[in-house]
C-alpha cells in the first residue's frame, strides 16, 4: 500500500505559547514530521510567539531539541531538519500588552492561509483574539486553534466561546480533542458507515453493552496544580471519553461534512440522562513501589479530587434505550490501554452442548496500543473429537494491513494541525457541543461536592478501587482486562 501525501496550501502559522510543553511534545515535533512526510509545503512558515525574549536562532534550537527528543530516528536527517527550522521564526509578544504585537502583524504574509494556534492557558484566549483583531490580523480565511482545558464548568465554557465569537466565526474556531486525531477513531467512522455488516446490529436489540476504557500507567507527577482543580470527570470524561462515546453511539450522519457529524455528536450528547450517585465510583491511587500517592502529588493531603473515575451512563433514545454504557479512566492504572469494546448479546437460542465456550461477540476497538479492530466470534474447534466451540479473534489490525506504512502514519496532533490548515473542521468539537458535555458533567461533580463524597484508595497497577469492578458485577457483568 502507498500512502498518499497531498500537500497542504501554503501557510502562516502562528503558535501562542511557543515555548511551552504542549508546543515542544507534540506541535512541533507534529509539523516536522508532515514536513519530512511532504504534506507542509516549503514555502509554509511556523511563526514562535511568547513572552521571552528569545532570538530567532535561539528558538529554532529549542525545536531541533523537541525533534530530537521526540520524533523517531528514522525521520530524522540533518538535510530535512535543517530545511524545517529554516521556516521556523520567532516573534516576542506580550499577550496581554502592547509590545510585539506590530512585529507580529509586519510577520504574516497576505496571500497564504493564517493560523492562529493558542497554545495558552484559557484566560489568555480573550487577550490574544482582541489584539488580532485589534492589529487587523483577523481575516475571512484566518483559523484559531485552541486547546483543551476548554472551560472548567459550563458557565466558563460560555465565557470562552463568547471571547472567541467577538473576533471570530464559528467556522474559524477550532478546538482541538486530540483523541478525536487519532487514528482508529476515524477508522471507526469508516468501519460504522462504509460497511453494512455492523449497522443493522448497532442498536439496543443486539448490543449488550458497551465498554469505553482509557487506563494510563502514568500518575500525575509534575501537573498536580493543574490536575488537583480538575479531576479525571474534567480532564478526560468531559472531553475525550464523551467524544469517543459519541461516535458509537451518534446516528449515521447524511454526509461526512463537521457539521453533519457533529449535529450527530450534539444529538448523543443532549440523550444522555443524568448519572445517578450510585452509578459512578471514584478512586485515588494509593502510595506504592512505583512512586507515591495521588495526595502526594497533588500536594494537598485532603484532597477529594479523582484519579479514576468509573460511571453507567444510558443514552436515552430508540437506538439505545436499555443498553448501558460503561466508561472507565484513571491514572497510575496496569497499563495503558485505551479500547471501546461493543459487547454483543447473546444468540437467542443455543444449540449446542459445548456450554462452557459459550461467548458472546466482541468487537473491540483499540485506540493504543497496537491501533486496531478485533472481532471475537465463536468457531468449531478444528479436528475431530465432536462439536467444541473455540473462540477466535478476527483481526482488522491496522497496522498489518498497512504494512510499512504504519510507522508514518501522523500522529494525532500533525493530522489535527493539517486539518486546521485544509479548513476541515469535522474532528473538532462546535461550541455548542462543548457545551452540552458541560451541562452534562456539572451535575455530576456538583453532586459529588454536596455529598462530600470522598474518592476510594486504589492500588497502583490494578484496574481501580473494588467498587469500579462492582459496578459491573452487580449488572452481571464484568470489564474487560486492562491489558497492554
Ligand atoms: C490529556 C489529559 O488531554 O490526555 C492527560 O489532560 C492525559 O491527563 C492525556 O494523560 C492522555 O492522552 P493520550 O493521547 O496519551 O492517551
Amino acid at each position: 500500500m502507498v500512502s498518499r501525501v497531498i500537500p497542504v496550501d501554503p501557510f502562516d502559522l502562528v503558535i501562542f505559547g511557543a515555548t511551552g510543553d504542549l508546543a515542544r511534545r507534540k506541535i512541533l515535533p507534529g509539523l516536522y514530521r508532515r514536513f519530512w512526510a511532504g504534506q507542509m509545503p516549503p514555502v509554509a512558515r511556523v511563526i514562535g510567539a511568547a513572552r521571552s525574549d528569545m532570538t530567532e536562532a535561539a528558538f529554532r534550537d529549542l525545536a531541533r531539541a523537541a525533534i530530537e527528543d521526540y520524533v523517531g530516528a528514522r525521520k530524522r536527517d540533518a538535510e530535512t531538519i535543517a530545511a524545517f527550522l529554516d521556516r521556523l521564526s520567532y516573534v516576542a509578544v506580550d499577550a496581554t500588552g502592547e509590545a510585539g504585537w506590530t512585529d507580529l502583524t509586519a510577520a504574516l504574509r497576505p496571500d497564504v492561509v493564517p493560523a492562529f494556534y493558542f497554545s495558552v492557558g484559557p484566560a489568555l484566549f480573550g487577550p490574544i483574539a482582541e489584539r488580532l483583531h485589534a492589529h487587523h490580523m483577523v481575516r475571512p480565511e484566518s483559523r484559531v486553534v485552541v486547546e483543551k482545558p476548554f472551560g472548567h464548568d459550563l458557565s466558563s465554557a460560555q465565557e470562552l466561546n463568547a471571547v472567541l465569537a467577538a473576533s471570530f466565526e464559528e467556522h474559524q474556531i477550532y478546538r482541538i480533542d486530540h483523541y478525536l486525531g487519532k487514528e482508529t477513531v476515524q477508522n471507526l467512522m469508516a468501519v460504522r458507515f462504509a460497511n453494512v455488516l455492523f449497522e443493522p446490529l448497532w442498536n439496543a436489540q443486539y448490543v449488550d453493552h458497551v465498554q469505553i476504557t482509557v487506563a494510563e500507567s502514568v500518575g500525575v507527577e509534575g501537573r498536580g496544580g493543574y490536575y488537583d482543580k480538575s479531576g479525571a470527570m474534567r480532564d478526560m470524561v468531559q472531553n475525550h471519553l464523551m467524544q469517543l462515546l459519541c461516535l458509537i453511539a451518534m446516528e449515521p450522519p447524511s454526509r461526512f461534512e463537521p457539521d453533519s457529524v457533529r449535529d450527530e455528536k450534539l444529538k448523543v450528547i443532549r440523550a444522555l440522562d443524568p448519572v445517578s450517585p450510585g452509578d459512578i465510583v471514584r478512586g485515588q491511587y494509593r502510595a506504592g513501589p512505583e512512586g507515591g500517592s495521588y495526595l502526594d502529588a497533588a500536594g494537598d493531603r485532603g484532597s477529594r479530587t479523582e484519579s479514576f473515575v468509573a460511571l453507567k451512563v444510558h443514552v436515552s433514545n430508540w437506538r439505545w434505550a436499555g443498553t448501558p454504557f460503561y466508561l472507565r479512566t484513571g491514572k497510575r492504572l496496569r497499563a495503558r490501554v485505551s479500547e471501546i469494546a461493543v459487547v454483543f448479546k447473546d444468540p437467542p437460542h443455543f444449540i449446542f452442548d459445548d456450554h462452557e465456550n459459550r461467548r458472546g461477540n466482541v468487537l473491540s476497538i483499540r485506540l493504543q496500543p497496537d491501533e486496531g479492530m478485533t472481532m471475537r466470534v465463536t468457531i468449531k474447534e478444528p479436528g475431530p473429537g465432536g462439536m467444541r466451540l473455540v473462540e477466535v479473534p478476527l483481526d482488522m489490525s491496522f497496522a498489518e494491513a498497512l504494512g510499512e506504512d504504519a510507522a508514518d502514519m501522523p500522529d494525532a496532533y500533525a493530522r489535527l494541525i493539517m486539518d486546521v490548515i485544509r479548513g476541515n473542521q469535522t474532528l473538532f468539537m462546535r461550541g455548542d457541543e462543548v457545551e452540552a458535555a458541560w451541562a452534562w458533567t456539572d451535575p455530576v461533580i456538583a453532586g459529588w461536592a454536596a455529598r462530600g463524597d470522598r474518592p476510594k484508595p486504589y492500588d497502583q497497577g490494578s484496574s481501580g478501587p473494588e467498587d469500579a469492578l462492582m459496578l459491573m458485577h452487580r449488572d452481571g457483568r464484568r470489564w474487560r482486562e486492562i491489558e497492554g
